[in-house]
Parts: structure tokens; sequence; C-alpha cells
């Protein structure tokens, strides 16, 4: 399993069917996915599908929604990554989300700073966009804290209205 990048507590690597019984059971549960999307839980079938996906976009691109894993004990806590905004892009987004268990211990900040460190670094990508649910205040925290600067509202993604952020490297 390839590792993309690391830091104290966490790396990120590739999406396989290893992390499939994890991230099913995360990625089910109503309260995480309230501001994913349309706020409606993922099947088993779509999270498998979207693991596919994302390794898939991995190989052709060098970028995805990776899985990020807790170093000291193999733990997978979630994803954070980039990807082409709303499928289509041509932004790309940075995107996080982790299981409900690990919330509020730091590692959404780590890993989204990881992520945005490896697409603005080694990836050379030079715009970060990210957008939240107005009321999803925690991202929106997490953000602000990794350098992301608020650019207003807008519905242009995913179509729903969000705040969005720039980090341009
Ligand atoms: C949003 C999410 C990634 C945050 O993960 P996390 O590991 O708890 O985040 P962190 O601990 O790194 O940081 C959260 C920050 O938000 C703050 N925060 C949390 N809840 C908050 C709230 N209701 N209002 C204001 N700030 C809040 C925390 O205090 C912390 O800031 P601080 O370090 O200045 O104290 C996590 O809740 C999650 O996965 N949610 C479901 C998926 C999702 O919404 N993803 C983002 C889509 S845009």
């Amino acid at each position: 399993m390839t590792t993309i990048a690391s830091s104290p507590r966490l790396h990120l690597r590739v999406p396989s069917m290893a992390d499939l019984d994890a991230l099913a059971a995360m990625w089910a549960d109503p309260e995480t996915m309230r501001y994913i999307g349309k706020g409606v839980p993922w099947t088993r079938d779509e999270v498998t599908a979207r693991i596919e996906r994302g390794a898939r976009a991995h190989a052709e691109r060098g970028f995805c929604f990776w899985t990020v894993v807790r170093n000291d004990d193999g733990a997978v806590l979630g994803q954070a990554g980039v990807t082409a905004i709303d499928f289509n892009g041509p932004e790309i987004e940075l995107g996080y989300r982790l299981g409900r268990e690990h919330w509020g211990r730091g590692y959404a900040t780590e890993a989204a700073r990881l992520a945005a460190a490896h697409a603005t670094g080694p990836l050379g990508i030079t715009k970060l966009v990210a957008v939240a649910y107005p009321e999803n205040l925690a991202s929106r925290r997490v953000l602000t804290k990794i350098g992301f600067h608020a650019a207003g509202l807008s519905d242009l993604y995913y179509g729903v209205t969000a705040m969005t952020y720039r980090l341009l490297a």
C-alpha cells in the first residue's frame, strides 16, 4: 500500500479494498454525512465504487481522496485529499472526512494540512479550493487553521449553497 505523505501521527495512502470495511461503516453514519454532498449516507456499494474511482484517479493524475491512517496502530480514520471539484473541475478541491469517533483531536487539521502540502508541493498544484456548508463550523475552522481564505458563498458546486475557500500556493 503506497504511502503518499506522513506527519507525526498520521499518514495518507492510496485507497484500496483493504479500507472498505472501515470506510463503509463511517460513511453509513448520517451524522458524519450530514454535510457531504446532499447529506445522504453512502451504501457499501457506493463506497466500493468510490474507492475504485479514487485508486484510478490516483493512478492517472497522482491524486484522489487518500485514506487517512494512524501511524501507531494502523487504524483507518477517514479520507483526505484533492480531487477535481464537482467531479469535473477545472478547480482542484481539498476535502476531508473522518469517522465520528475520531473527531475533536486535531486529526482533520493534520490530515488536511498534509494533503494540501502534498498537492501544492510535490504535485505542483498552484491553487486549491474547498467548499463547506455554512453551518459546518468545524470544517470551516479546519480550513482557516491550515491557511485557506474565505471567498464567499457560492452555488456553483454540487448543487448546494456552500462557503468557498481558496489557498494559493
Ligand atoms: C469536520 C471534521 C473533518 C473535523 O474533524 P476534527 O478532527 O474534529 O477537526 P480538528 O480537531 O482538526 O479541528 C476542528 C476545529 O473546529 C473546532 N470546532 C469543532 N466544532 C465546532 C463548532 N461546532 N463550532 C465552532 N468550532 C468548532 C474545534 O474546536 C477545532 O478548532 P480549534 O483547534 O481551534 O479548537 C469532522 O467533524 C468530520 O469528518 N465531519 C464529517 C465530514 C465533514 O463534514 N467533512 C468536511 C466537509 S466540508
